[in-house]
């Protein structure tokens, strides 16, 4: 390819422009909104919480470990200052909670009512854990009591708090009755609210929800499917209040979940086969990110601001996998037929 100078000129103030235009006009603005992070302490969930406030959004996160929440929330402060100029200075919140239980969802949706004054604009449902049986277990053991504690732990998270949580949520985001003057003069008979900033509801999903992954998390990848499905059910259930739900389904990030993930059962996989930084993975025959990296903060918060933002006001229903290729790029390897 011949080098342009010429044309990367042209580029880059092509790129500006319209990344001015962009920011001027609000098209990717989040600031101002109201957005709550579950498990916004650590890993993707403080990833996320800290793009909300580099953007200008006011940010709760929870966690069950109070001094966890503390930490994560004096460092999101100090990330105010990465906050457009031309928005007021985001508030950060923090407040532990359970939101594997209905009681623990219930308690956090009231504290969520009071410190956003009822007006919540983004749900990132990002709370999950993994949980494998051990590398050296008894198969007799499969139907232990230990194996069921398992999958009651990873449902009860990833599935079932993810619901109730939003249920509890619904009322805070719903846009019915901030109907569009366009919408209310168009000819559509729909009863449907036409608000043209809904609400968001943001389901973190996994790529081994859309494909399982080679080590014995039978539950985790069951519940990130769970989520994907549900998320669309919810699409169609929260439409007519003026809530999109959308999920994003992330790749491998290095955070304590996947650490975990990763150095107890992925044994034989080194983190070369994992991000392609080998040059392909072609040594170990296992298939790297097409993209050749780990996933980053960048990733998962892009994603997110979005789906958050007036870019994003037209989209529901959808599983957005941001997974440098690991889904969307993967293909047969016909050699090994
Ligand atoms: N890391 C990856 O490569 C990857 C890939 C795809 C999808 N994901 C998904 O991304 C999300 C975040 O994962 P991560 O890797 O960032 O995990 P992580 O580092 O383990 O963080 C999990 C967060 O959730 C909180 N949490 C756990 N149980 C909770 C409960 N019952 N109630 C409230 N908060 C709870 C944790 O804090 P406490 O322990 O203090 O409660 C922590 O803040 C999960 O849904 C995960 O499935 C991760």
């Amino acid at each position: 390819m011949i080098w342009a100078p010429w044309l990367a000129a042209i580029r880059t103030s092509h790129t500006l422009q319209i990344t001015d235009h962009a920011m001027a006009s609000g098209l990717f603005c989040v600031a101002g909104k109201n957005v709550l992070v579950t498990g916004g302490t650590r890993g993707i969930g403080y990833m996320i919480a800290s793009t909300f406030v580099e953007h200008g959004a006011n940010v709760l996160i929870t966690s069950r470990d109070p001094k966890a929440c503390e930490e994560a929330a004096s460092s999101l402060l100090a990330l105010r200052r990465h906050a457009p100029a031309s928005a007021s200075s985001p508030h950060v919140h923090h407040v532990p909670s359970n939101v594997s239980t209905r009681e623990g969802c219930k308690a956090l949706a009231s504290h969520v009512r009071d410190v956003f004054s009822g007006r919540l604009d983004v749900l990132v449902n990002n709370a999950g854990t993994s949980w494998g049986e051990d590398p050296g277990y008894d198969p007799d053991s499969r139907e232990s009591g230990r194996m069921n504690w398992g999958w009651d732990k990873v449902l009860d998270l990833n599935v079932k708090g993810l619901f109730y949580l939003t249920r509890e949520c619904v009322p805070m985001l719903q846009r019915r009755g901030e109907v569009d003057d366009d919408a209310s003069s168009s000819s559509s008979s729909s009863s449907h609210s036409h608000a043209s900033d809904p609400g968001r509801i943001i389901n973190v999903g996994s790529v081994t929800g859309l494909m399982p992954q080679d080590a014995p998390t039978h539950a985790y990848d069951v519940s990130k499917a769970a989520v994907h499905h549900l998320t669309k059910k919810l699409a169609s259930d929260l439409a007519p209040r003026g809530i999109t739900v959308n999920a994003i389904a992330p790749g491998y990030l290095f955070t304590r979940m996947s650490k975990g993930l990763l150095s107890t059962w992925a044994t034989t996989t080194t983190k070369n086969d994992i991000d392609g930084s080998d040059g392909g993975g072609s040594k170990t025959g296992r298939v790297p990110i097409p993209l050749g990296r780990m996933g980053n903060g960048d990733d998962m918060g892009g994603a997110c601001i979005y789906l958050s933002s007036r870019a994003g006001s037209w989209i529901t229903g959808v599983i957005l996998t941001v997974d440098g290729g690991l889904v969307g790029a993967a293909r047969i390897p016909l050699s090994n037929l």
